[in-house]
């Protein structure tokens, strides 16, 4: 394994997250306000044969997944294109090809994205009410998102193995009923319904008595599904996963406000104006893109690179903390690269 992708702390960072675009067609309450965020120039944005050329320097180095964000990645215009070289990157130890989306446009674009690698789709949904999902991203769309999923289950039954998770992230007093209704969804089909706690944002009215913790959803589970049982989790999860007998699909919670994970944490992001971030303690971001831009007429794979290597290495000295998630300017700090990212 690159000695480039371990650091200090011995985490191996094979799992590549890039934001392809700051924009979105939701408006969800804990995200964004109505009038959307400030968005770069275009030109501070990478362009699809940098995303490519940055992909491939990575997996050259041992990233084996890679998972593509946003805003909202689908509007991204040549998000099909992109994925199509991305996907090309199989062939150089590249085995995973993933997406976070709200679901609302996906089903007219998921077949091409299949074609090209795609392996598993992570679908951020909080409700299973078209009315609440009016509230909750101040936008319709409710049916195309079940559309987009129902294809996802289709496609599946005939072999297609997209691994699919919803992120549902919850919040007192808008949607902690629908709770065990997506406990429910796991019933007959396979999917992975990951409860998150609510987090703070600059400016989404964040307070602690919104927040449902992680230990108030298994008691609300468990008071219904008394067979509830926990599951081993995979190496270097964001969730802890449980399971109720009986039931295809199995659910999990991200508990980033009441548990940090951050001892497994195998993640790197690059932002969508090209700023890489290893940690989210490290304020440090280094911008790929400059170098990208800057080496154009020498090697710039290599270049961008070797050059990057250097200068992540000394952000990441700065270190894991140890700390607990709990400091309001920490979690700020957290916030700024997941919800970015
Ligand atoms: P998987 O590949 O399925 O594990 O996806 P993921 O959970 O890494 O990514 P996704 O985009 O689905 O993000 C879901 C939620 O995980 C986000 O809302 C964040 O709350 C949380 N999350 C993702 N990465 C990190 C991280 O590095 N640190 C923390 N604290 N939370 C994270
Ligand atoms: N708290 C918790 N999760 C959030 N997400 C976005 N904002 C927040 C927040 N304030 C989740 C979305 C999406 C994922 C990438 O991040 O639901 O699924
Ligand atoms: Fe990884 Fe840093 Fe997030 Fe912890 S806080 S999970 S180390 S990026």
């Amino acid at each position: 394994f690159s000695a480039f992708l371990t650091d200090t702390y011995q985490r191996q960072h094979d799992y590549l997250r890039i934001s392809i675009t700051e924009k979105c067609n939701l408006r969800c309450l804990y995200c964004m306000p109505e009038e959307g965020v400030p968005q770069s120039p275009a030109p501070d944005l990478l362009t699809t044969p940098e995303i490519y050329m940055l992909s491939s320097v990575f997996v050259n180095q041992g990233v084996t997944k890679i998972r593509l964000t946003g805003g909202e990645p689908t509007v991204r215009r040549d998000i099909l294109p992109l994925m199509q070289q991305i996907g090309s990157l199989r062939s150089k130890g590249l085995r995973e090809l993933c997406l976070t989306t709200n679901g609302v446009t996906l089903h007219r674009k998921l077949d091409g994205m299949v074609e090209a690698g795609l392996t598993g789709v992570n679908l951020s949904l909080d409700t299973l009410d078209p009315w609440q999902f009016q509230i909750m991203t101040r936008r319709k769309g409710f049916e195309a998102v079940m559309k987009s999923m129902n294809r996802i289950l289709e496609m599946n039954k005939l072999g297609a193995g997209i691994k699919l998770k919803i992120n549902c992230v919850v919040m007192r007093g808008i949607n902690e009923r629908e709770i065990l209704p997506f406990v429910e969804l796991g019933r007959e089909q396979d999917i992975e319904v990951r409860f998150i706690e609510y987090m703070p944002f600059d400016g989404n009215k964040w307070s602690q008595g919104k927040m449902l913790s992680y230990q108030e959803m298994l008691d609300m589970i468990r008071a219904k599904y008394p067979t509830l049982r926990k599951v081993q989790d995979h190496k270097n999860d964001t969730s802890k996963t449980y399971e109720i007998p009986g039931f295809v699909g199995k659910m999990g919670f991200i508990t980033s406000m009441t548990h940090n994970f951050c001892g497994t944490c195998n993640r790197l992001r690059i932002t969508s104006d090209g700023n890489l971030k290893v940690c989210l303690f490290g304020n440090a971001e280094v911008s790929l893109r400059d170098i990208l831009r800057k080496t154009n007429n020498g090697n710039p794979i290599d270049e961008a690179a070797f050059e990057a290597m250097k200068q992540i290495e000394m952000d990441r000295r700065q270190g894991l903390s140890t700390e607990p998630l709990g400091g309001t300017e920490h979690e700020r700090e957290l916030l700024d690269v997941i919800g970015l990212a």
